[in-house]
């Protein structure tokens, strides 16, 4: 995607420095600040501080720290090392277990002098793999998008609803739910979307910078909007992200997409979720009782960050001592879910529907 005008992926490996570049989104949308990856250390902080987030990029950093930790120590000990402070920046995305065992199942077999090389080839191929897989999403979702567009008025935009931010930024390139926005912007089809802002992080003026740069209308509404303007007509389709899928077809995604789950049920409003087949955890059936969800620090809860005429700035919301409660995601049941947008097509959210699609995946 396009940042003033210049051409961007979220993450890129800078052959002459010989080091991952990021983009530190912890500044955005106020300031666009790229950060190289020195250590292993800055890869972990990397993850866990948020500079880069959203479950696929998270699993592409993740495969480039690995390669980056063999590179100084190809030993099968500072390999399994490397995995495990990786494994556990953040608990909830499973794409970042994916890319780590992806890594360490390739170079394991190796002599240790080939493996940093074959370890970061391997992370270009992931990488790379995610965007095609992001762009394939994009057509699949543009067909539902053009679906809605064709019973309305002609120029009458259809009212998409977003939450978090599972754009460009959150994946290697295109997003997964923002991929048939662009697809269908890019199609000449009408579009208004509503951007949650995603307390407390405020992932949603993430989502609102791309989509305004990308030429994309867009609304940014509170996380309690959502309801209202369900109520109100205002939405024809929800599309969200998911940090990781069980082989039932729950969903795991940002804190408060179960909320519009069910506002959308209660008003008749489609809620499909946009997935790389990454973010299926074969391993796992029941969401509620098998996914561990993040707890987050209590300061995003107690604090805001935001801009003033000084810059970005940090204020407190709350009262001196009140204490925060900071659960970063939360479970939507499959019965909730409209259907599932994957690479390969749309499925029904359910063991069945997900086999269709991917049954060696699912026999395994
Ligand atoms: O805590 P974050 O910002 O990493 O959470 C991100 C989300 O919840 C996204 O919506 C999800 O990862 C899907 S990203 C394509």
């Amino acid at each position: 995607m396009k940042v003033n005008g210049t051409p961007y992926r979220s993450l890129w490996w800078d052959d002459q420095a010989q080091a991952l570049k990021i983009i530190d989104q912890r500044w955005l949308p106020h300031d666009f600040r790229i950060q190289q990856l020195d250590s292993l250390a800055d890869y972990c902080t990397a993850i866990r501080d948020m500079h880069v987030r959203g479950a696929p990029l998270i699993g592409a950093t993740a495969a480039y720290g690995m390669a980056f930790a063999l590179r100084r120590h190809p030993s099968g000990t500072s390999m399994d090392e490397a995995y495990d402070r990786l494994h556990a920046t953040r608990p909830t995305a499973i794409n970042l277990r994916w890319a780590l065992d992806r890594v360490k199942a390739a170079i394991t077999p190796l002599e240790p002098r080939d493996r940093a090389a074959a370890a970061l080839a391997l992370a270009h191929e992931i990488a790379d793999e995610d965007v095609e897989i992001n762009r394939c999403i994009g057509l699949h979702g543009l067909a539902l998008i053009r679906a809605i567009a064709e019973t309305k008025p002609a120029g009458e935009p259809v009212r998409l609803l977003t939450h978090c931010n599972a754009g460009w930024l959150a994946t290697v390139d295109w997003g997964t739910a923002t991929s048939p926005m662009y697809h269908a912007h890019d199609a000449g089809l009408p579009l208004h979307v509503w951007v949650d802002e995603t307390r407390p992080r405020n992932q949603g003026a993430l989502t609102a910078w791309e989509l305004g740069s990308h030429g994309i209308s867009h609304s940014y509404i509170t996380d309690n909007a959502g309801g209202h303007l369900m109520q109100q007509g205002l939405v024809d389709m929800v599309i969200t992200g998911t940090d990781r899928t069980t082989r039932r077809g729950d969903v795991c995604n940002k804190i408060g997409t179960y909320l519009k789950a069910l506002a959308a049920r209660d008003n008749d409003v489609p809620f499909y979720v946009a997935l790389p087949s990454p973010t299926i955890d074969w391993t796992v059936a029941d969401g509620l009782a098998e996914i561990p969800i993040e707890d987050r620090p209590e300061r995003e809860i107690t604090h805001v960050q935001g801009r003033d005429s000084r810059g970005i700035a940090m204020v407190q919301v709350t009262p001196d001592g009140t204490p925060g409660g900071n659960p970063a995601f939360d479970v939507t049941p499959a019965r909730l879910v409209t259907g599932l947008i994957t690479e390969r097509g749309v499925c029904e959210a359910s063991e069945a529907g997900l086999a269709g699609l991917f049954p060696e995946m699912a026999a395994q």
